[in-house]
């Protein structure tokens, strides 16, 4: 029996459901029952009707999926699978800036903990932030702990007064605009499209910036037969399954790899699911508060 067959046999034994990042190896994404972006991801995880989830992503997708469902198991496959992006977001920080600016809405991104999600008023994702940011009747917005997007967001929103955190992404952050300089230059043809966790000098170069998600959408519609893919090398299982004729390239200068997303493999999801280990805890007060949060961002998204 192949590692995938005990996986289905399981799954199906425990009605279990397996969900995963499109950063994911390819392995992982051909077993999972839903693959999606980090938005896709936590809508589903509410949905479904199964009660026992193996999250393939990192730690704060599986924590988001436990605050909006306690009920529900939530394993993380692999334990040691962090953001470094979501722990630069310090609690007596977020307090000292929420003291200094009162009339702010504090927003974060749904890369930050449980913890930082409990004293934030909504969480976006970037599928999410702009509309929701746009539907905020406070003027001023601290935004955490993304630096890259929330100078994209106070670009998309001139009447808005952002205040942002210096977090950043190990893997978009490191990208310099040379580097999509020269892909243009090899593939002139080619349109570029962006995570908008990218450096401003990057994103001005891009013709679409979106969600890993929306990245696929627009690679799927768009007329081109090549398009330049500026975020984690991951996508690119599903951007060519879902477009066989098309050409997708990607900066060479540096690996497009979060060490962090491929600690997931065949041989930890196994094992998750057959001891059911690795399970997502939260304290209560902190979990309540934080759903608040990521409750806001479902109802505003919506
Ligand atoms: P998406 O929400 O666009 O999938 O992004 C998640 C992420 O971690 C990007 O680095
Ligand atoms: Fe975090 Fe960047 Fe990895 Fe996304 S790609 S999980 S933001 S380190």
């Amino acid at each position: 029996m192949t590692i995938e067959a005990k996986i289905t046999a399981l799954k199906q034994t425990k009605n279990a459901v397996i969900l995963a990042h499109f950063y994911q190896r390819p392995e992982i994404q051909q077993i999972a029952d839903y693959v999606g972006d980090s938005y896709y991801l936590s809508k589903i995880a509410r949905q479904v009707d199964q009660e026992l989830i193996v999250f393939c992503g990192v730690h704060f997708m599986a924590e988001s999926a436990k605050i909006l469902s306690p009920h529900k198991k939530i394993l993380l496959s692999a334990a040691q699978a962090g953001c470094p992006m979501a722990n630069m977001a310090r609690v007596e920080k977020i307090l000292r800036l929420r003291e200094k600016h009162p009339d702010a809405a504090v927003v974060c991104y749904i890369n930050s903990t449980a913890e930082v999600k409990a004293l934030c008023d909504v969480c976006v994702t970037s599928a999410n932030a702009l509309s929701i940011i746009r539907r905020l009747p406070q003027r001023k917005i601290i935004f955490l702990p993304d630096q890259n997007l929330s100078s994209y967001l106070a670009g998309q929103c001139p009447d808005k007064e952002f205040i942002s955190y210096p977090g950043y992404c190990i893997v978009h952050h490191r990208v310099m605009p040379e580097f999509v300089l020269s892909l243009k230059q090899k593939h002139p043809h080619a349109p570029v499209a962006a995570h908008p966790e990218c450096r401003k000098e990057v994103l001005a170069l891009a013709d679409f910036i979106g969600s890993t998600g929306a990245i696929l959408s627009y690679a799927g519609s768009s007329p081109a037969t090549e398009v330049i893919i500026i975020t984690e090398e991951g996508i690119r299982y599903e951007l060519e399954k879902q477009n066989p004729r098309k050409n997708f390239y990607f900066p060479d200068q540096l690996p497009m790899i979060c060490v962090n997303m491929k600690k997931t493999n065949l041989e930890n999801v196994l094992w998750v699911l057959e001891d059911e280990a690795n399970a997502i805890e939260i304290d209560g007060a902190i979990r309540r508060q934080a759903a608040g949060c990521l409750e806001k961002m479902h109802l505003l998204a919506n």
